[in-house]
């Protein structure tokens, strides 16, 4: 058995303020029957100015530390998937990694939106099996709350905030990520992107014309998605080695339940064996696999042995999957979560 990387340790952070389906009926001309039928969510989180991206991402970091039983110092590298980071200079990964003192290890963030997590899982899992690193820390963080047009009904019933972690440490065991599949079509950047930063670096000193709020062709980003949910699971079974009756639990970016839905049927997995918390959270873009990952091990769906697909899309277009053989078997006084 070669090297790899496997998971030892998860957590998560969702701001406390609750916004519920029946909140947005009084901001913009929407019901709570449309949201529900049409994606599944009943609600979501908004961070609070004091909740900044880094205060997410270490809420979720420290809880991940805890559940491996490491401590910050132990880290060789600390990855942050997200796209809405607290300033553009110096990374979040940089600001996390002072606020947890992990003080031997590289830091950097990378940038692929709602399928950030598993790309830099599939990154910090390369780092592993090279050899470079023995520890490593991979958070998925989003407040695009903070991006949202509160008056754009087509995008602002869609996405929450929060922040998930794990923790990765190499093993020789027949356990841990298996394969990782990662794409992208550049073609289709615009159908989901940050509207008004080009006119916002071009005023140049002036009043920008218009403050930055993300845009969505809500129909062709669907269309995408269905699409590619199914085929890059199934890639990423195939190149593990597996069918996809072998999968035990299926994690998928929590965008619309009907895209969930539709790659559920694809792989031919009833729902029992499908991760879904979109009613209560949204859209957390990076942080929506990471999040659900850990409440799987926290509700002890996850046994040693059972293997998992993670799979993401969204922005770039881009998305990315991976199989992941659970090894977490717990340590003698010691409790997940
Ligand atoms: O992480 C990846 C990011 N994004 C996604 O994965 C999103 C992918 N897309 C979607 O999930 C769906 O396209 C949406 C949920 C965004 C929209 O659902 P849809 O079934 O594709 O609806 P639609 O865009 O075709 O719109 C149908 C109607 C339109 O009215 P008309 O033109 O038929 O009169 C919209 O104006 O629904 C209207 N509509 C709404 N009505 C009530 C759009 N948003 C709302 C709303 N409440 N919030």
């Amino acid at each position: 058995m070669g090297r790899r990387a496997t998971i030892t340790g998860w957590g998560t952070y969702l701001p406390d303020r609750v916004l519920t389906n029946h909140d947005l009926e009084h901001m913009v001309e929407t019901s709570d029957e449309w949201i529900v039928a049409r994606t599944g969510i009943r609600e979501r989180r908004l961070a609070a100015p004091t909740e900044t991206t880094t205060a997410m991402a270490a809420a979720a970091a420290r809880q991940a530390l805890a559940t491996a039983g490491l401590g910050p110092d132990q880290l060789d590298l600390v990855i942050v998937a997200t796209v809405t980071p607290d300033t553009l200079m110096p990374s979040t990964a940089s600001l996390l990694q002072a606020e947890l003192g992990a003080s031997r290890a590289g830091a950097f963030d990378l940038a692929a939106a709602c399928s950030g997590f598993v790309y830099a899982l599939a990154v910090g899992a390369q780092f592993i099996a090279a050899g470079t690193a023995q520890t490593v820390l991979v958070v998925g963080v989003d407040a695009l709350t903070r991006w949202v047009d509160f008056s754009d009904r087509s995008t602002c019933v869609l996405f929450g905030d929060g922040a998930g972690a794990v923790v990765l440490q190499a093993t020789t065991a027949d356990e841990g990520i298996l394969s990782t599949v990662l794409g992208s079509d550049g073609t289709g950047a615009w159908s989901l992107y940050i509207d008004g930063f080009r006119e916002l670096l071009s005023a140049n000193g002036a009043t920008p014309p218009k403050r930055p709020y993300m845009r969505m062709k809500g129909s062709e980003v669907f269309r995408f998605s269905v699409r590619v949910l199914g085929e890059a699971a199934l890639e990423a079974i195939q190149q593990a080695g597996l069918q996809p009756q072998d999968i035990d639990l299926f994690i998928p970016h929590q965008a619309n339940l009907r895209i969930i839905d539709a790659a559920a049927k694809r792989l031919g997995l009833p729902m029992e064996k499908v991760w879904v918390n979109i009613d209560r959270y949204g859209n957390t873009s990076a942080a929506s696999v990471p999040i659900c990952l850990a409440e799987a091990a926290d509700a002890g769906a996850l046994k040693p042995g059972m293997n998992v697909v993670l799979v993401a899309f969204g922005a770039g277009l881009a998305w990315a999957a991976s199989v992941v053989r659970w090894g977490w078997q717990g340590v003698p006084g010691r409790e997940a979560g």
